[in-house]
């Protein structure tokens, strides 16, 4: 009886111990697969939204939309929609529309963007990522690139 105690401890603390193991192996390994493999490359992670109607927009009317969980502005001009992801490529803030200068305008460090994405003042360095608009039946859809 003493006996079978003894194995059954030792089975209990292997097996613990082989838990323990397995729990950090998983939480090491997973962030390392993640690393190596980006989701972009597991296949496409596209999603369309609507924002609304053509009608809904007036010109120069822009709306923010959430597009694969990231904020994108959608701004009606003469020559149709225009949609960009609207994180700044600065330091990150959350860009918005400037009505007065009809530009995409950063409030952290006063950085615009023209109506092609487009970096025309202040500090950020790269254009904004551009995501693709279509119009079916009226609807206006934006389509992450
Ligand atoms: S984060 Fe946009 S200008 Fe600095």
């Amino acid at each position: 009886m003493k006996t079978s105690e003894k194995i059954s401890r030792r089975t209990f603390l292997d097996w613990l111990l082989m838990g323990g193991l397995l729990a950090w192996g998983t939480a090491f390994v997973a962030p390392v697969i993640t690393y190596v493999w980006p989701s972009q490359k597991r296949g496409p992670n596209s999603q369309t939204v609507s924002v609304g109607k053509v009608d809904d927009f007036t010109e120069w009317q822009h709306k923010m939309v959430a597009l694969d969980n990231k904020p994108v502005i959608v701004v009606r001009t003469p020559q149709g929609f225009r949609a960009y992801l609207a994180i700044c490529t600065h330091l990150g803030c959350i860009v918005g529309w400037d009505a007065g200068r009809r530009q995409i305008a950063c409030p952290c460090h006063a950085g615009f963007f023209d109506l092609n994405g487009r970096p025309v003042a202040g500090p950020p360095p790269r254009p904004l990522a551009e995501q693709t608009v279509v119009v079916v039946n009226n609807e206006v859809m934006v389509k992450s690139t």
